[in-house]
């Protein structure tokens, strides 16, 4: 991996023709030290928010030894890069032999189900194993999230009570999860959820060994900063007190974005300008899918020119229309064609949206040693490097 200190270093010495993607394991390192120190239970990385292998090592090396994977790809992927990692497999409709596969031949042991039928399929695909950890998967609010995942998985309250019912039957650990959403601007988005996953236990009557609160821990971006970790992870605990459970009940998170998106940014060069407009080699089509299909802003500087900026809108290399992202993103006035520009908190969602869509989605990769972008990590106390061994 090419090292610099810096992306101007960069494009300096390497004049990029394809966009950079931009690895910083150091502010990896600082994410997994927040949650690790910070949340009070065990910590799953989402591996669909960057799959990158160094990430899924660096996370391994800093202390996260849980992964949460949505697919068999996932599984096989944490196994060979994070050997002796708890793999979840949290996607809750699967095919029966990934199921089979991730049991047998990956020592998977945690499954996520929100219908009887998966169930069925779980135990059928494990040849009735007595060793799983089920979580029945909720449907609950998004309404405090900036990305809805409230409308395609989890059992609603008319089915919630019987299917943990089933499941408190047939698991060795019986375990309720679900998501908020994506981005969370509020801790209270994990209150709420957790108030209806506690009203579920209360109505089936069932004894819960693990509470999975999901993912949806935020990221600062322009015009989205929300509160600190901390009182996500303040709210988390007084909620985890009161929640029906065992007494040893475990209790978990599976953030994706809050632990990769300050870990890699991503350098483009302008092609073309017309007034406002900026035609970049990278685009809705690549590591910038949020930004056109979201309206997601991102950091941006222009790594060849300073001065006073102005708004810009942005169209990635492909003939389609929907490759657009009008932000708006501020960059110097002056901006021109084979500008370089690096665009940061793009470590979550960005690289993993990458497809080969009109001949583009080939990137250099390169390690950078700074930390130029705002973010909600940045004057975090540290924990020693002994202290998160564990
Ligand atoms: C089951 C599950 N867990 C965790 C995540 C990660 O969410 P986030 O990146 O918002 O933390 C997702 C995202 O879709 C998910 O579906």
């Amino acid at each position: 991996m090419v090292q610099f200190d810096n992306a101007r270093q960069l494009v300096q010495e390497l004049q990029p023709e394809v966009p950079v993607v931009c690895q910083r394991p150091h502010l990896a390192e600082r994410a997994a030290r927040r949650f690790l120190e910070g949340f009070p239970g065990d910590v799953l990385y989402a591996v669909k928010a960057n799959p990158a292998p160094w990430l899924i090592e660096t996370l391994y090396g800093a202390g996260i030894r849980h992964f949460d994977a949505a697919s068999l790809t996932e599984v096989r992927l944490v196994r060979e890069h994070a050997p002796g990692a708890t793999i979840g497999f949290m996607h809750p409709v699967k095919m029966e032999r990934a199921i089979a596969e991730a049991y047998f031949v990956h020592g998977v042991r945690i499954f996520s189900l929100d219908t009887e039928a998966e169930l069925e399929k779980i135990l059928t695909a494990t040849q009735g194993a007595a060793d799983l950890t089920l979580c029945v998967r909720l449907q609950v609010s998004s309404d405090l999230a900036k990305i809805s995942l409230s409308s395609k998985f989890g059992a609603d309250e008319s089915a919630d009570a019987s299917l943990l019912q089933a499941v408190r039957g047939k698991a060795e650990r019986l375990g309720v999860c679900f998501h908020v959403g994506s981005q969370a601007m509020s801790p209270a988005a994990f209150a709420g959820a957790m108030d209806r996953a506690a009203r579920a236990v209360r109505r089936a009557g069932v004894i819960v060994d693990v509470l999975d609160v999901g993912g949806g821990f935020p990221a600062t971006y322009p015009g989205m900063e929300p509160p600190d970790l901390e009182a996500y992870f303040a709210e988390i605990a007084a909620k985890f007190e009161d929640f029906p459970k065992a007494g040893n009940a475990r209790l978990w998170c599976e953030p994706g974005r809050a632990l990769s998106a300050d870990a890699e940014s991503v350098i483009v060069m302008v092609m073309g300008r017309k007034d406002d407009a900026l035609f970049i080699n990278d685009g809705a089509y690549g590591s910038l899918y949020d930004a056109a299909h979201l309206g997601w802003r991102y950091p941006a500087q222009n790594l060849a020119r300073e001065g006073a900026e102005t708004p810009f809108r942005l169209y990635g290399p492909t003939c389609d229309d929907a490759d657009q992202m009008f932000g708006p993103f501020y960059l110097p006035e002056a901006t021109q064609v084979g500008d370089y520009i690096e665009f940061g908190t793009l470590g979550a969602y960005g690289r993993s949206m990458v497809t080969g869509f009109n001949g583009y989605g080939r990137f250099q990769e390169a390690g950078l040693a700074d930390d130029p972008f705002p973010s909600l990590f940045k004057g975090a106390p540290e924990m020693a490097a002994e202290e998160i061994n564990r």
